[in-house]
């Protein structure tokens, strides 16, 4: 399947309910070839608005993680989430949601990939590296996914949330940085 193909039969999915309330459908952003993949959990008000992931406050706290270890998503990342239509007001995606959806991130991850994946969030650590993750625990920790290394880190969100997370944060952001150096990823 090509970029094209699945863009357009993604943007027209009535696999769930979850397409009933969306303004927009949020693909993904940044760059279709690179090395590295941010999956997030799904639309938040300001990307059903826009049709981009992670542009609200979560979005520009985002940003600037990644600027730190000199990644961007116009340069070297690609980012989307496990579901792509905006739960009602941002609960979690219900499991059978992420079901009906996660073929559409399997068709990205298929096209674009990456050798590095970072889950942000408990919801995507448990959809892709494994059922009930723990993030408290198992944040920061490498996961071998189809070959590509997977690590998740706490979710903007919940940094936002609680800033006390922050440097447990800027640690895994320090280990990412150093396994995109050593395994001589591509930024
Ligand atoms: N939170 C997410 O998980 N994804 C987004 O795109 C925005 C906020």
């Amino acid at each position: 399947m090509t970029w094209e193909e699945l863009e357009r039969d993604c943007r027209t999915c009535r696999k769930c309910g979850l397409c009933e309330k969306r303004t927009n459908l949020v693909f993904g952003d940044g760059v279709k070839t690179a090395e590295i993949m941010l999956i997030g959990e799904g639309p938040g008000e300001q990307e059903d608005l826009s049709g981009l992931p992670f542009v609200g406050a979560a979005g520009k706290l985002l940003d600037d993680m990644l600027k730190i270890i000199g990644l961007d998503r116009r340069k070297n990342v690609y980012i989307t989430n496990i579901v792509k239509c905006r739960p009602p007001k941002n609960r979690d995606p219900f499991r059978e949601e992420q079901e009906a959806c996660i073929g559409w991130l399997r068709e990205q991850i298929a096209l674009v990939r990456p050798r590095i994946i970072v889950c942000l969030g408990r919801i995507a650590a448990g959809a892709l590296i494994k059922e009930n993750f723990k993030i408290t625990r198992e944040h920061g920790q490498w996961f071998d996914m189809d070959g590509a290394k997977a690590m998740a880190i706490y979710h903007p969100s919940a940094l936002l949330r609680d800033p006390s997370k922050r440097p447990e944060t800027f640690e895994d952001l320090m280990e990412l940085e150093r396994v995109i150096k050593e395994t001589k990823v591509n930024i």
